[in-house]
């Protein structure tokens, strides 16, 4: 029974895998994920690695996500395995019902509509109609390469144009309608929901488009305009620029939460280059909700918000700590950053590059010290009943917070400064603001790259697929990694036999065996990347494309498949043709790795 993927995606979501995983093997702290002895073979230094959504065990090559841990340690089947956790979640299991399957394709074909969309309002920000937009970008400071990495767009004239295009590819009006790009005007006529609009594409955290925010080129109002509530459109769920944050979280870049569509775009432009420095994400308009602060939590335990430092700011601040502080965990925080009155990420990035954000950054404030101060602002401590005012408040702030063990720990440090502060001749100052503890994340880099090349050398067949590209492209550690990739690249164009033996003969013609060494004579190796391994191809496309897309981000493969198509569409060559259908087919291969095969 084939089950909704948004369904899976709710229930894994809702099943954090430290939680279940911690109840058989003890969980230690390694960076901002887990580690621990591996439950599926006995070792006593832990190999096994728990991140926010996969595991994956360097020692025996067991991996997974949450259904695929339950089946492999309980042997149960996944519709089992699915039932145990959606009951432990509160998640209602779908019945397979016709009802469920047509929604279901309502909601393909929407994606679809949304795609075909994007890719039009793209190519027409490259038209001549477009020029203007094209100019606005660059005076906003947007590079090409970042108006490719959004997917920014021009939405047209309004003069039907985008719907004359969307219809000549078979889709009605009333699909473009339900997809939020056609509304109804008063008299029942259709109109375009977006004209004379920058459009800004917004995507699900797998990179697939929901809806679209709007803005003018001008002074018109509303400067920005977004989709209606969709199917697939949620305000209060999404995230401006949550897919290529995830990437960007896993390496290792700071989380921050920040205004405005250009804000996430000016962030992620500054922090690129190299490992990425921050991971933007941005609400849609609104203050920040719920799921969304759930959904930041995924991908960092304690995310940065930016808050502009006027008054507006400090009540938009104040409403965050009030949402989570009954939601606060040892491992579910937040930091508090006053951007100067009047500035965004935006300016600030302008005016003095990443550096001159990154120093606010580190003056974030940790909620604790950030709570205070927004309680305590403004208040005279004059008289005892002002600072047995203050002092209420504090422990009510504390009182909040659910987990027993971490309110007990904030209502101390409030009362302890609230001591230090009120005592007679005391001098208020602002506290110290340790700075952000660093991050390092090229060791899992290198092994994922190892792993990588490994099933690369068993399996030389992938590099022919499509594989050569983007191993080509992936930005890899210094050393044995990128040495092992030059001379498997460099073989490829020169082997006419692709097989495991022939490249073992010529990294040894090479003098470069230690290569060979370094890649295979590692402990985490998946089963299909052990030498003379028999694995299925199925099986070594799956663990391929999984380390690939760890390394590279599903949204930049993403990125390469639009690429690969409009080349297509350019030239119309059988040979792009090809290599679009491979890249499309490794995505898809990509996709099922993650577990979306049931
Ligand atoms: P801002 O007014 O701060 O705009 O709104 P901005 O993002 O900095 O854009 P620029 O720099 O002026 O171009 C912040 C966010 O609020 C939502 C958008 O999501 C925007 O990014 N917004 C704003 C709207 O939805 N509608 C509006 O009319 C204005
Ligand atoms: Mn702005």
């Amino acid at each position: 029974m084939a089950l909704p993927p948004d369904f899976l995606d709710e229930l894994r979501a809702r099943t954090p895998l430290p939680g279940l995983i911690g109840r058989r093997t003890r969980l230690l702290r390694s960076g901002r994920n887990w580690k621990a002895c591996c439950p599926f073979h006995s070792e006593k230094s832990p190999s096994f690695h728990v991140y926010d959504d996969h595991y994956h065990c360097f020692g025996c090559g067991a991996h997974g996500d949450a259904i695929t841990f339950v089946m492999q340690t309980e042997g149960a089947s996944f519709l089992e395995a699915v039932e145990r956790l959606a009951a432990e979640a509160g998640l209602e299991v779908p019945k397979p019902s016709a009802r469920e399957a047509e929604r279901e394709r309502e909601r393909r074909d929407l994606h679809g509509v949304l795609a075909a969309a994007a890719e039009a309002s793209a190519r027409r920000l490259f038209a001549p109609e477009g020029a203007e937009a094209r100019a606005y970008l660059r005076r906003r400071g947007v590079s090409e390469e970042s108006i490719a990495r959004f997917g920014l767009g021009w939405s047209g004239d309004g003069r039907g144009g985008l719907v004359a295009e969307l219809a000549r590819q078979g889709i009605a009006p009333e699909q473009m309608e339900q997809a939020g790009l056609l509304r109804r005007r008063e008299d029942g006529s259709l109109a375009e929901a977006f004209f004379n609009r920058v459009m800004f594409p917004i995507r699900d955290r797998r990179g697939r488009v929901i809806g679209f925010g709007g803005r003018t080129l001008g002074d018109a109002q509303p400067k920005y305009v977004n989709s209606p509530e969709t199917p697939l459109f949620a305000k209060r769920r999404s995230l401006y620029g949550l897919d290529l944050a995830r990437e960007a979280a896993f390496r290792g870049a700071r989380v921050v939460v920040v205004e405005g569509y250009l804000d996430v775009i000016a962030l992620d432009q500054a922090g690129r280059g190299g490992t990425p420095a921050f991971a933007p994400v941005a609400p849609l308009g609104t203050a920040l909700t719920e799921e969304q602060l759930e959904e930041i939590w995924r991908l960092s335990p304690e995310p940065v918000l930016c808050f502009d430092g006027d008054v507006a700011g400090a009540r938009a601040a104040a409403r965050a700590a009030e949402l989570a502080l009954p939601r606060l965990a040892p491992e579910r925080s937040l930091r508090l950053a006053a951007l100067p009155a009047g500035e965004d990420p935006d300016t600030l990035v302008a005016k003095g590059g990443a550096a001159a954000f990154a120093e606010h950054l580190a003056k974030a404030r940790p909620l604790h010290e950030a709570l205070y101060d927004l309680l305590a602002e403004g208040r005279s401590l004059a008289r005892p009943e002002d600072r047995a005012a203050l002092r209420r408040s504090l422990e009510q702030a504390a009182a909040r917070i659910a987990d027993r063990a971490l309110s007990a720990e904030y209502r101390r440090a409030l009362l302890d400064r609230f001591f230090r502060e009120t005592r007679p001749g005391a001098v208020r100052r602002a506290a110290p603001r340790p700075p952000p503890p660093p991050i390092r994340p090229e060791a899992a880099r290198n092994d994922r790259a190892r792993c990588l090349l490994a099933l690369a050398m068993a399996h030389p067949w992938l590099l022919a697929q499509g594989g050569d590209e983007v191993l080509a492209g992936l930005d890899l550690p210094d050393g044995p990694a990128a040495d092992l990739r030059s001379a498997l690249l460099a073989w490829l164009g020169q082997a006419d036999r692709l097989d495991s033996a022939a490249l073992a003969d010529h990294l040894h013609a090479l003098g470069r065996a230690d290569l060979l060494g370094w890649a295979q004579r590692f402990a985490g190796l998946p089963a299909a990347a052990r030498p003379g391994a028999d694995a299925q191809p199925a099986e070594a496309v799956d663990a391929w494309w999984h380390f690939a897309g760890l390394l590279r981000g599903e949204a930049t493969l993403l990125a390469d498949l639009e690429a690969a198509r409009e080349r297509w569409l350019a030239t119309g060559r059988a040979e792009d043709g090809e290599r679009f259908q491979r890249l499309a087919r490794l995505r898809e291969a990509l996709r099922r790795g993650e577990g979306e095969s049931a």
